[in-house]
């Protein structure tokens, strides 16, 4: 057996265990591919947010960023059925599509898509949320991180996903304003008292931080 066999023969053993998809995933992603661009996090960061939904017990998730609704709905099906996600959507266009996605997937009155951009939105909301998960304009990440400070509960979690920047991160070379927002939240997460921080290696970077429980 090759190496490349080999590789490829443990991806299909993990995927069916852990993060295969059913057919609406399939389809969800299918619709984004065909109209927007395929910027939905990987089927593997779908099934750790799921697992993660589990490990904190979380009944209040918010999201910043819904595209058409691919993260969201691993996030909302983890949820007890009294769970709610709040997920922020800047484009019209997005956000009906994803409330579209959310009532065929049957999590539609679990999900509200607040439509508008999320620094006036999340200005608006209060906690306590159990877990955040980032996901939308990079410049946007440090502010994102001050709410989500104010928003999640003792002991609850902080997401970020597009971390590695595709590998212009650590690049000294590279310094548009994604990349120096991205620096800045990853030296926060890092030095941050409150938080215990990490970077887990799936897809573009998804960063994991826990919110100090005392
Ligand atoms: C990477 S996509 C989200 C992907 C989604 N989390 C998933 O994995 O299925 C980023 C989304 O953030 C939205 N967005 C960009 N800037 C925003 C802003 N200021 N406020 C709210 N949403 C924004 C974009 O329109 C886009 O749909």
């Amino acid at each position: 057996m090759t190496e490349q066999t080999s590789q490829a023969a443990l991806d299909d053993y993990l995927a069916g265990r852990f993060w295969a998809e059913d057919q609406l995933l399939k389809d969800l992603r299918a619709d984004i591919a065909a109209r927007a661009p395929r910027i939905n996090i990987s089927p593997e960061a779908g099934a750790t947010l799921a697992t993660l939904v589990h490990a904190v017990k979380a009944t209040r998730i918010l999201e910043v960023g819904t595209l058409f609704g691919y993260s969201g709905t691993w996030l909302a099906r983890a949820l007890p059925d009294e769970g709610h996600l709040d997920t922020l959507e800047l484009s019209p266009v997005h956000a009906e599509a994803a409330r579209e996605w959310f009532d065929r997937a049957g999590v539609g009155d679990k999900v509200t898509v607040h439509l508008g951009d999320a620094g006036e939105t999340l200005a608006s909301l209060d906690g306590a949320y159990d877990m955040v998960f980032i996901d939308a304009d990079k410049e946007g990440y440090p502010s994102y991180l001050d709410h989500a400070l104010r928003l999640v509960r003792p002991g609850g979690l902080i997401l970020a996903d597009n971390i590695h920047q595709r590998g212009r991160l650590a690049a000294a070379s590279e310094d548009d304003a994604s990349v120096r927002a991205i620096r800045t939240y990853v030296e926060r997460i890092a030095s941050d008292p409150r938080l215990r921080s990490t970077v887990l290696p799936l897809g573009d970077g998804l960063s994991l931080s826990v919110v100090s429980a005392t």
